[in-house]
């Protein structure tokens, strides 16, 4: 499982990045990235993700 972000729905609010810097970074244009990081194996990695997707105003993040 892996985090991503919706570039075309992202509006830069830096929730994310501020609920799991381990996994989403914000990038030069102002919107977030998420990491290429495995999330499944690591309860701790996972859980912190999936803050960060329902900290989302505009649902941008999804974990699949
Ligand atoms: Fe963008 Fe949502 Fe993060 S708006 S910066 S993906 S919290």
């Amino acid at each position: 499982m892996k985090g991503l972000v919706d570039k075309e729905t992202c509006i830069g609010c830096e929730n994310c990045v501020n609920e799991c810097a381990e996994v989403f970074e914000m990038e030069d244009d102002g919107l977030a990235v998420a990491k290429d990081i495995e999330l499944s194996g690591d309860s701790d990695l996972l859980d912190c993700a999936t803050r960060a997707m329902d900290s989302c105003p505009v649902e941008a993040i999804t974990i699949n």
